[in-house]
């Protein structure tokens, strides 16, 4: 057994000795018992080879951090890696709320870890706050509702702002809605969080009695949160390998299609349709083409980088600048497209706009922070009065219905613009801004005030 002797003794050497942890060192702890193992002298003791192999790999992969690369710890985890985020990812509603209920082990661990969202710098930094409680002006005894409540980075500046407000916490994540659910412990009775859509809203408002005029002010901060980006398994990320997903719901609407779902049935005209329309790519069809080819070549698309690297080679690794002059990769258009369509993301802004002006009282704010073109169009149509049936016309009105005539009812109900914005350009953040927080760059702010 000296070979093996020899082999532990060496892996240990690469596993230093901690001095800091006097008696309770794991290294010193193993080389204690390997000496009296093996000092043992062969008649009185025989190791079982097998088992000491065994032992050496597991060694082996603990001192080279193994599992620690395997399962990267990340805020929030357990030493396992494994986390409330990971979990809620990963098991259906039901199984999670019999771990939790059973309150054991490893569960009792990921879903009661305290933690304080106020403090969590890492989750998401709120864009434009400044510029949303000059707009907001909490004060006591007002009500909002915050319709995209993230990681609450934006709520808890209003509570801060002014303790005795309350705030109907909203979002489609199961995730946020945790972080909502936590933050109410720590304001009882002031946040209250609903879990769903903006279209799902006067279902989840009903059960608190909220009437339609009653609510001083309703905020909205489109898009993904950085929560969302930065997990690689949710598939929102270019730079991050993970399954196309890009459900921002996770698990809570399972039968909702993913983007890979997309990606494997969709016919070539409709994802050429879906890349140009929501990505504003000028190469949708190619990029169509090219998807359609590789489902033929090797089945189904099921990572972000089997997508991106696709997009990339069909284009021929061409060169790319944003609006605002930035380098971008050539799939980020094709990836913003199949996450709006997924999420029927401008639908639901066009609904909740008009939610928002029913449940918002006569002089109550709404706040929209926009992150492209085709988000700020929505809310830019709906201020400008150019909605036909509800819907945000997709070309200008002066386009619409050109040789049709309105009678004088129609017309007056066409003009009759419900908003009136309280400033007269789109805000936009400042550079100080930019600088400490890159994600607001493409930030766009608009405050409206109902008037009708
Ligand atoms: C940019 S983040 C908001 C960040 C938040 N303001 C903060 O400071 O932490 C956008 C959030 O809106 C949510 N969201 C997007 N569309 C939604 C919809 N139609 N209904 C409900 N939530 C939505 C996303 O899940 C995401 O958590």
């Amino acid at each position: 057994m000296a070979g093996s002797y020899k082999n532990f003794m060496k892996l240990l050497e690469s596993w230093p000795l901690d001095k800091s942890k006097v008696g309770s060192d794991l290294g010193q702890h193993i080389r204690d018992q390997l000496r009296v193992a093996f000092s043992k002298g062969d008649a009185a003791y025989q190791p079982n080879p097998e088992q000491c192999n065994r032992y050496y790999s597991s060694l082996k992969r603990i001192s080279s951090n193994y599992y620690g690369q395997l399962y990267k710890r990340s805020l929030l985890s357990t030493a396992s890696g494994l986390n409330r985020e990971i979990c809620n990812l990963a098991l259906t509603p039901e199984v999670r709320k019999s771990l939790i209920e059973e309150d054991k082990g490893i569960f009792r661990r990921i879903y009661c870890l305290k933690y304080d969202v106020c403090s969590n710098k890492d989750l998401h930094v709120p864009v434009m706050v400044q510029e949303v409680l000059t707009y907001m002006v909490p004060s006591p005894g007002k009500v909002y509702i915050d319709m995209t409540f993230g990681a609450g980075g934006h709520a808890i500046k209003l509570l801060e702002h002014s303790p005795d407000i309350k705030i109907f916490a909203l979002d489609r994540d199961p995730l946020s809605y945790e972080y909502a659910k936590h933050l109410s412990q720590k304001y009882p009775g002031q946040i209250i969080p609903l879990l769903g859509k903006f279209s799902e809203l006067p279902q989840l408002l009903k059960p608190h009695n909220v009437k339609e005029n009653s609510i001083d002010g309703i905020l909205f901060d489109f898009g993904c949160s950085s929560m969302q980006f930065d997990t690689a398994n949710r598939g929102f990320s270019l730079s991050k390998d993970g399954p196309l997903d890009m459900r921002m719901d996770g698990l809570r609407c399972p039968s909702q299609v993913t983007a890979a779902d997309v990606l494997e049935k969709a016919t070539e005209e409709d994802l050429a349709r879906i890349i140009k329309i929501y990505g504003q790519e000028k190469r949708a069809k190619k990029i169509a083409h090219a998807i359609i080819d590789a489902r033929y070549m090797f089945r189904k698309l099921e990572t972000t980088k089997e997508l991106a690297q696709l997009i990339e080679s069909t284009l021929d690794g061409e060169i790319r600048k944003d609006s605002l002059g930035r380098f971008s990769h050539s799939a980020t258009k094709t990836f913003q497209a199949l996450r709006i369509f997924v999420n029927n993301e401008l639908n639901e802004i066009n609904y909740g706009i008009l939610l928002a002006q029913v449940y918002l009282k006569l002089s109550g704010l709404l706040i929209t922070i926009s992150f492209h073109s085709l988000e700020d169009t929505i809310v830019k149509r709906h201020i400008s009065g150019n909605i036909t049936d509800n819907v945000a016309n997709a070309v200008a009105l002066k386009y619409a219905n050109y040789g049709k005539t309105f009678d004088k009812d129609e017309f007056e109900r066409l003009t009759q613009i419900p908003w009136k914005m309280m400033h007269k350009h789109v805000l936009t953040p400042t550079a100080e801004e930019i600088k400490t927080n890159p994600r607001s760059r493409s930030a766009k702010l608009r405050a409206i005030m109902k008037v009708k």
